[in-house]
């Protein structure tokens, strides 16, 4: 890792920054109404391509060297964009074998943006060599503070069904296999007559009559994963053989599919993510959270940057619901609760053509008599009020397992239910725990957990011996696990683990799995006493020693064991076998929290409190996602408004960021 500081003094401002689609004039307004916004930081040439290098090998870097320096001489820091997501039309026109080929055998062709075939080596070369002449060009320029490669790896299309892709998933898997034997056996090929008698005939899994071996398609996940990858290195490393600033590519979190962020953000020097509110859910400020709780732990609990948010609609979702008025600041304050250090939007200025003209940002069409830039210039300058913030961590005593791998793998087609979802179950107990004021953290599955009270593991479908004996020696150590249905089925070829369903969670949970038993309408579970609804999913259980403390009553796991709960070693595993709502998970997770030590902090319902700690002091993030003005027992200076606060009123739909009086004054679990 290259030596370098934050790329801005106290917490970075701004946006996506695309003046090659305007006139020069409009540059000058552009830096005079940053300035008046408190904009310190923009990312800049993403979407470049084109302009920088109009024909193969001839540059021209003039309009940028002029916006770079106008920027400088206006105090307005640069995020430099290699512009490797739009290659420009001739690209296309000179290695027409370059593009994408979808899994039906579709072409995909040039006039929109997205990556051509990151296994294409034309691509590789054009795209380093790029990335190589502006980190020449610009790697001592005093406005650039940080790179930006690529845009959203993944987003809008990855899996290439190409012939040069099909050739490199051939290699990859010769390089992980090391036989066709080891191939044949780990992808199961006995099933349907697939054995493989030559590497030539190993192919990604294009489209077939019935579903495609699913270990072949977890492999072309990890293959496609592991090419974007290696597209990002080549870039990062072009850069830093020339420049020392720190390098970054925009995540999408928990709306990114194809990439294992765990292992992108080793390869970053700040981890950056995008997030936009997903319009049908009126409580989509629960999923930004969690988005920022997964960014900030793939980024080891370092601050963050929000690469990309709205400050008001998106236009690429069916029906774009516009922010309410303060909407946008809890959103961004939110994130800065959650560990970012930078709060930036997709973009500076509303684009007069092309497809994103509905998209809301900074300076919208209406200008500056705006509502939204008004909001924009009042969050500019609650930021630069919360300048001694940066730099300060996010703490949680709870960790949630997450792993890509099991995503992919329990997203495969043939499973006992599509009405069970990865994304799904990681909300719902995401939910439960944002709801009872919990901050947790994400986790890998093989990550050391000795830190946490209580691990919860959501959707570990997938589940290696390696994580099953992580699992196990943490709660022998006294951690306490809460694992959720439809776990530890499968090892990392899909393919069942020896002895049945949970075998390896066996001594952990003292319980595995005999049948799945999916219910056909709804049941209950009964819990001390009390009736929690369920629906879609129920398990046989076989107890190995485990108490029963949830009983199935209906559906087809009738007078059977629901949810179990075992002592192993100094700690306890529970098991929940069923898909519990959150409302219903309320009860099951308050005993849990018993076991683990944990006391929620019991604040008022659609309010969040979030603590960072600093080397001096606590930072409580509070805010109101209510229409109701709330009562919080918070003391210490109002950042924002320099108040001293002992007992904060906070109105219906405020924000506020307390100082905690006195050094490390508590705060919230
Ligand atoms: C992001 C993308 C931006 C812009 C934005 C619109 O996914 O990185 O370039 O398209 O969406 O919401």
């Amino acid at each position: 890792m290259s030596e370098w500081t934050w790329p801005t003094p106290g917490i970075s401002y701004g946006g996506d920054y695309n003046p090659e689609q305007w006139p020069r004039h409009v540059w000058d307004e552009d830096v005079a109404l940053m300035r008046e916004a408190g904009v310190n930081l923009v990312s800049v040439g993403i979407f470049s391509w084109a302009m920088l290098e109009p024909r193969e090998g001839e540059f021209d870097f003039g309009w940028l060297d002029e916006v770079l320096d106008l920027l400088h001489a206006n105090g307005i820091a640069v995020d430099l964009g290699t512009p490797t997501a739009a290659p420009p039309a001739w690209f296309y026109a000179t290695y027409p074998d370059s593009r994408v080929v979808t899994r039906d055998g579709v072409v995909i062709g040039p006039g929109s943006r997205g990556m051509v075939s990151p296994s294409s080596a034309a691509y590789r070369r054009a795209a380093t060599r790029i990335a190589g002449e502006l980190a020449q060009r610009y790697a001592e320029h005093a406005a650039v503070v940080m790179w930006h490669v690529h845009n959203e790896y993944g987003a809008p299309v990855s899996d290439d069904y190409s012939p040069q892709s099909v050739a490199a998933f051939r290699d990859w898997l010769r390089e992980r296999y090391g036989s066709l034997d080891a191939l044949n056996a780990a992808w199961g090929t006995a099933f349907w007559g697939q054995v493989y008698g030559e590497w030539e005939h190993v192919g990604a899994p294009a489209a077939t009559a019935s579903t495609a071996n699913p270990a072949q398609q977890l492999d072309f996940a990890r293959f496609t994963d592991h090419q974007m990858r290696a597209c990002f290195i080549a870039e990062r490393d072009a850069i830093r053989a020339h420049a020392r600033q720190p390098i970054t590519t925009n995540f999408m979190a928990h709306q990114s599919y194809n990439t294992d962020l765990w292992r992108w953000a080793r390869e970053v020097d700040i981890v950056s993510d995008d997030h936009y509110l997903w319009s049908p859910d009126p409580e989509a400020h629960i999923g930004l959270a969690l988005s920022a709780d997964l960014t900030r732990s793939v980024a080891r609990g370092k601050p963050w940057v929000l690469m990309e948010h709205s400050t008001s609609a998106v236009n690429w979702q069916g029906h774009n619901i516009a922010k309410r008025p303060g909407e946008m600041r809890r959103n961004a304050l939110t994130h800065l609760g959650r560990g970012a250090d930078g709060i930036l939007f997709f973009q500076w200025r509303a684009s007069r053509s092309g497809a994103e003209k509905f998209h809301s940002a900074m300076l919208p069409h209406a200008g500056t008599g705006s509502r939204v830039f008004r909001e924009v210039v009042e969050l500019g300058s609650t930021l630069g009020s919360l300048a001694e913030v940066a730099g300060s961590r996010v703490r949680p005593q709870v960790a949630v397992l997450y792993d890509w791998e099991s995503l992919w793998a329990q997203e495969l087609e043939w499973r006992p239910s599509d009405r069970l979802g990865f994304r799904e179950r990681m909300r719902t107990y995401y939910e439960r725990l944002w709801r009872d004021g919990v901050t947790v953290d994400f986790a890998h599955p093989e990550d050391d957990l000795s830190g946490y009270r209580l691990v919860v593991a959501p959707a570990s479908y997938l589940v290696t011996d390696a994580a099953a004996k992580n699992l196990t020696g943490y709660v022998a150590e006294g951690g306490t696990l809460l694992v959720s249905c439809f776990a530890a089925v499968v090892d990392e070829y899909d393919a069942v683990h020896p002895g049945g369903f949970g075998t390896p969670l066996r001594t952990v949970l003292g319980v595995a799995t005999e049948e799945f038993l999916p219910i056909r309408g709804a049941a209950e579970v009964e819990l001390a006493g009390e009736r929690l609804p369920t629906e879609v999913w129920a398990e046989h259980l076989v107890l190995d020693g485990a108490e029963t403390r949830g009983v199935y009553r209906g559906g087809p796991a009738d007078g059977m064991a629901a949810i179990t709960r075992h002592t192993h070693g100094s700690g306890t595993g529970w098991y929940v076998s069923t898909a519990l709502s959150v409302e219903a998970l309320a009860p099951v997770v308050a005993a849990v929290y018993a076991d683990a030590g944990i006391v929620p902090p019991g604040r008022p319902e659609g309010v969040e409190v979030i603590t960072r700690h600093g080397e001096t002091h606590d930072y409580l993030v509070a805010v109101n996602h209510r229409d109701q003005d709330v009562r919080l027992d918070l003391a210490g200076t109002e950042l924002i408004s320099g108040a001293e606060v002992d007992g904060l009123r906070l109105a219906a739909g405020a924000t506020a960021v307390v100082r905690a009086g006195g050094d490390r004054a508590g705060g919230p679990a």
